[in-house]
């Protein structure tokens, strides 16, 4: 496996793109991008310094001052979201910026700031980024595309389940409201809107387990790596 690839995966919230990029990451030694953590890193910043989502000049401005990093954490296997230096990579999980993340995200400057970084990240290839645009505007080019979806009532059920670990008080009601409102920003936005790629490989997982969900994705990985 001396030929590194990029793999692309996008799809909506929720659905485990990331914990299927992360598995895949560490099998073949790649380097695992979570490019929702940088919107949510920014979003964070957006909201801690109040910054208008109108003001196309406070938003350059704002830009300006931040500064994105990750660094790789060996306990969970993949990078913690730095923001200005400062470890955000719990704070940008909660609810507080979940509820504003996609507002953030569908601000053209925002989504310029970020796809440049996240190209300059794959020069090298042996990345596996996930999404919503990676397979379409960040990487066309792409060895490997993969759209993942799921039942909406089973995402949110997955989500619930994630979230009431932390925070006991959370409602069903009200992660299926944010999985709901988050896909709609996110597929209906003008720009870089969540769209699957035409040559992307569709993988379903509503029914299936994740140990399953990875075996079909690093089959595919593996054909693309050997004829690439
Ligand atoms: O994957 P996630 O839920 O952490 O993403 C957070 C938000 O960022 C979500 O509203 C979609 C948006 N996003 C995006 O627009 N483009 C990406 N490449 C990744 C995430």
């Amino acid at each position: 496996m001396s030929n590194k690839i990029i793999i692309a995966i996008d799809g909506f919230s929720s659905c485990g793109k990331s914990t299927l990029a992360k598995a895949l990451a560490v099998k073949l030694e790649y380097v695992f991008i979570d490019t929702g953590a940088m919107y949510r890193a920014i979003a964070l910043y957006f909201l801690r310094n109040k910054i208008s989502f109108k003001e196309a000049a406070e938003i350059l401005k704002a830009l300006d001052n931040i500064k994105l990093h990750f660094e790789y954490n060996a306990h969970t296997l993949k990078s913690d979201m730095f923001l200005n230096g400062e470890n955000v990579e719990l704070l940008i999980r909660e609810m507080q910026v979940s509820s504003k993340v996609s507002e953030v995200a569908a601000i053209a400057a925002v989504r310029d700031f970020a796809v440049a970084q996240q190209q300059a990240m794959g020069q090298q290839k042996g990345i596996v980024m996930d999404g919503r645009d990676i397979g379409t505007v960040v990487f066309p080019n792409a060895e490997l595309k993969i759209f993942v979806t799921a039942d909406p009532v089973i995402r949110a059920n997955r989500r619930f389940l994630e979230l009431q670990a932390t925070d006991p008080s959370i409602t069903m009601e009200a992660v299926a409201e944010n999985l709901t409102h988050r896909d709609h920003i996110d597929s209906t936005r003008e720009h870089s809107p969540l769209r699957q790629a035409p040559d992307a490989l569709v993988l379903d997982n509503s029914h299936i387990s994740k140990e399953e969900q990875f075996d079909i994705a690093l089959n595919w990985a593996k054909e693309r790596i050997a004829s690439h």
